[in-house]
């Protein structure tokens, strides 16, 4: 089993970070110097995958543009002799080969990974949600890829949270296999602590097989009224292998507000261009507040 396709949902509403994601996408904020979708097709490259689907929505489309050429921009820069901002520009265009797909009602997560159901065909694929990146010293999608080559299973990317955060996510009931690889016997979406399986939340990062999409596509609405990708994953872990890996690395929801701004100062903190002065800029404040 190789892993060579990746989707990634992007077409939620982002209602979290509003007004400012009224019109630009949350994937295109700016975490430092680059849209926080870019960290995520480079952790999909980073982990091997050659083709990625973004399923979008009409609010979205500069998403497709900042992974297009632009030749008046390149043109100038180069006359300007801006080789290195020309450099990053054409970077972000020719990172992957990227496709597009609209999921023209949003009604739910597990419906915006259906929509993929043509671009995937017969292979299985990860999936990378568009707004929660992934710091890790190996990326978090090939230590699942790893994983599901390894089992020739779906796979969920894992992470121990509080009892208080679990809510939050989907618990996961798992047995042990080998040091951070667990199976998955069953899970819940955003259970209360006495329904929690473990603490054990499904953070972001998933490969799946194709069975996947006739799950989905008899799945009746569930949590909020939505297609929910949990459900059909629970289904599938009832019926076929599922790994969870315990992944190294740390996670940041850049869809809300905090998470955005620790994002936003950690990576700042570790830019050449901003680190030295973040940190002497925040040592200055912290003595004012
Ligand atoms: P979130 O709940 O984090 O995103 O969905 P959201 O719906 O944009 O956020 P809020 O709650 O309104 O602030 C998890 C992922 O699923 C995608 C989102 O884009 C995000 O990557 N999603 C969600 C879709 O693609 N389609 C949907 O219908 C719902």
């Amino acid at each position: 089993m190789k892993v060579k396709k990746a989707v990634i949902p992007a077409a939620g509403l982002g209602t979290r970070m509003l007004p400012a994601t009224k019109t630009v996408p949350k994937e295109m904020l700016p975490m430092v110097d680059k849209p926080v979708i870019q960290y995520i097709i480079e952790e999909a490259v980073a982990a091997g995958i050659e083709d990625i689907l973004i399923v979008t929505n009409r609010a979205k489309s500069a998403m497709d543009d900042y992974f297009d050429y632009y030749p008046e921009l390149e043109t100038r820069l180069n006359q300007a002799g801006k080789d290195r901002e020309l450099y990053e520009v054409r970077k972000a265009a020719d990172l992957a080969n990227i496709f597009y797909v609209r999921q023209k009602e949003t009604k739910g997560l597990g419906h915006a990974i259906w929509r993929a159901k043509r671009f995937v065909g017969d292979e299985p694929f990860a999936v990378l949600l568009g707004d929660d990146i992934m710091r890790a010293d190996k990326p978090v999608t090939a230590q699942l890829v790893e994983a599901a080559e390894k089992y020739s299973a779906s796979v969920v990317g894992v992470q121990k949270v509080s009892t208080e955060a679990i809510s939050k996510y989907s618990s996961v009931k798992i047995a042990p296999l080998e040091q951070r690889i667990f199976s998955v016997l069953d899970m819940n979406e955003k259970p209360t602590p006495e329904q929690m399986f473990s603490n054990y939340a499904i953070l972001g990062r998933y490969v799946l097989t194709p069975e996947i999409f006739n799950i989905l596509e008899n799945l009746n609405p569930g949590y909020g009224g939505e297609i929910q990708l949990t459900d059909g994953l629970q289904k599938l872990c009832r019926r076929s292998t599922m790994v969870a890996v315990d992944f190294e690395g740390r996670r940041y929801d850049t869809g809300n507000l905090k998470g955005f701004l620790e994002a936003t100062i950690d990576f700042a903190l570790e830019h050449p261009q901003t680190g030295d002065w973040l940190r002497q800029f925040i040592q200055e404040k912290a003595k004012f507040i």
